[in-house]
């Protein structure tokens, strides 16, 4: 297989940072352009906040940050997209017009009908709607998006849950890591020894988004899922890993070790097809009574970060429903990751590269 040549828009960011870890080594993926906003013109190792405690990618360091322009990406083969959700929103249909393919982190198109809002292992054939919206929009390129971060591990564990049972009603508590709101992200002051109990936007996204993720495609669109979600997000003094309390109704009786099963022997086209950042299990259940818990368990598996770790697994209040708490890396699993691996799976179907 040839290598991708791909670009990365808003790379200086929480998000963008990441996509410099992951694709310094990346066995497919070849990183060549980084753009940026005010940092354009300068080297990124100057321009960037760097936020790991591993150093900035040697090959990175002294690259020059270019104007986020689709003149800038030409030839190639993806365009990775962390910008902000007000620049996404006309930035990325450009790219798109100009024939580049955008896979984005945004949620600014994330609900338009015609564009895929992809998990690899949960919903890959909803990138069968990319044909109707190259026609619709008369580009010769595409737009692709991916979730929330606090819906991708949502959506990782309901999938599997709704599979074999009927999913019918959820209720979700989060309590989300402080990277999740970009850098420099919430004030010291605020989030000190303390917890915020609202995050504008976030309830209406996880719900929304997690229908569509769970929905079926059909002609040129996909038909949300029937599923109600009642949630409340929280934003909690943690720097990386999002966690999120799990109350789902399944229409039928089942045991908590049938959950625990189900969402243990959950595989996806990604696994089958052995691509690079496949998790070799995307959820892992652990049995202590005490996990998961972000710090410990948020680079778990086989591709650090990219697997949901889910414990606490036990009865609701009626025999159809049971109770869990996960753990997922927001900007792995919720952000690049989940990005790469979309583009991996793109690539092994031909929809990407020449
Ligand atoms: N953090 C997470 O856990 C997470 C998870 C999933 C999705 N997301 C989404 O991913 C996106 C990036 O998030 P983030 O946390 O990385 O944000 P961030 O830390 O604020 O970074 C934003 C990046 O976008 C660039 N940028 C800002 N305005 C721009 C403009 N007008 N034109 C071009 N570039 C511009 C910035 O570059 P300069 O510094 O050069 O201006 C920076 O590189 C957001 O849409 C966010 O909602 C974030």
């Amino acid at each position: 297989m040839t290598k991708l040549r791909a670009a990365l828009l808003g790379s200086t960011g929480a998000v963008g940072q990441r996509y410099l870890a992951m694709l310094s080594r990346h066995p497919t993926i070849e990183l060549d352009i980084l753009m940026g906003g005010d940092s354009a013109g300068r080297a990124y190792g100057e321009a960037a906040h760097w936020l790991s405690s591993e150093d900035i990618p040697e090959r990175f360091a002294d690259r020059k940050i270019l104007a986020t322009d689709p003149h800038n990406a030409q030839g190639c083969d993806v365009v990775f997209s962390a910008l902000p959700a007000e620049a996404a929103s006309t930035v990325e249909p450009e790219f798109a017009k100009a024939g580049l393919t955008v896979i984005s982190e945004a949620s600014a198109h994330r609900l338009e009908e015609d564009v895929p809002l992809m998990i690899p292992e949960v919903n890959p054939d909803h990138l069968g709607l990319l044909g109707s919206q190259r026609k619709r929009r008369g580009w010769s390129g595409s737009l692709v998006t991916t979730p929330n971060c606090t819906v991708t591990g949502l959506a990782m564990v309901l999938k599997p849950l709704s599979d074999s049972f009927v999913l019918r009603r959820a209720i979700v508590t989060t309590m989300q890591a402080v990277s999740g709101a970009g850098f420099p992200g919430v004030p010291s002051l605020l989030i000190t020894e303390n917890v915020i109990p609202y995050i504008r936007g976030e309830e209406e996204k996880v719900a929304d988004e997690s229908r569509k993720i769970l929905g079926a495609r059909e002609e040129g669109r996909v038909r949300s899922a029937d599923l109600q979600i009642a949630i409340s997000c929280n934003r909690v003094p943690v720097i990386d890993g999002h966690v999120e309390t799990l109350y789902a109704e399944l229409g039928r009786d089942l045991e908590p070790e049938d959950a625990v099963d189900c969402l243990n022997r959950f595989r996806g086209e990604p696994q089958e097809l052995g691509l690079p950042s496949a998790p070799g299990q995307p959820v892992i259940v652990r049995p202590e009574p005490d996990r998961p818990q972000p710090r410990l368990d948020r680079l778990s598996g086989s591709v650090p970060g990219m697997s949901v770790v889910v414990g606490r697994v036990r009865k609701g209040l009626s025999r159809d429903s049971i109770q869990l708490t996960l753990v997922s890396h927001n900007t792995i699993r919720g952000a690049a990751g989940t990005a790469v691996l979309t583009a991996e799976l793109m690539h092994s179907k031909g929809q990407l590269g020449r």
